[in-house]
């Protein structure tokens, strides 16, 4: 059965350019409830590490520079089919590939600055959340 829970990311560049609250009222209409949300700067070492499944990969040192520019916003969400259905809602990894109306089409400028991440498996929204946040902070 489908989890409902998943982990995101709002990354560097678009807390920057002030799309934090833009991409927050969306998910939120969505039907996502924030479970966890803090403001994270994150490390090259600590970016690295999150990736580390991207390890050795061309785009690995560059992923953990730009993750570390400035402060992330981490998030974890409640929904039925939670993973599948935000991964839908944010659109192809590759923005040249994202539907019209999803967060990347709208925000990211490019397949490493694409504005979002979003968890994979129910599996690895586990493992993303908890490298966020504690047990404590999730109840
Ligand atoms: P994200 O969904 O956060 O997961 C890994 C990130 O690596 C991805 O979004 C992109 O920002 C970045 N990335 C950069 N180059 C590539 C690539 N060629 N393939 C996949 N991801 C890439």
């Amino acid at each position: 059965m489908a989890g409902n829970r998943t982990f995101s990311m709002i990354k560097p560049d678009a807390v920057r350019d002030g799309h934090s609250g833009s991409i927050l009222k969306m998910i939120e209409a969505a039907g996502f409830r924030i479970v966890s949300i803090k403001l994270v700067h994150l490390t090259s070492e600590k970016a690295g590490e999150f990736y580390s499944v991207h390890t050795g990969k061309p785009f690995y040192d560059s992923l953990k520079s730009i993750m570390s520019e400035s402060p992330i916003v981490a998030l974890i969400l409640e929904k039925e089919n939670a993973v599948e259905d935000f991964r839908k809602f944010i659109g192809s990894t590759n923005p040249a590939n994202a539907a019209e109306g999803t967060v990347r089409k709208l925000f990211a400028k490019s397949l490493e600055r694409n504005a979002v991440h979003g968890s994979d498996s129910d599996e690895n929204a586990k493992i993303e959340g908890d490298f966020f946040f504690s047990n404590l902070e999730k109840f």
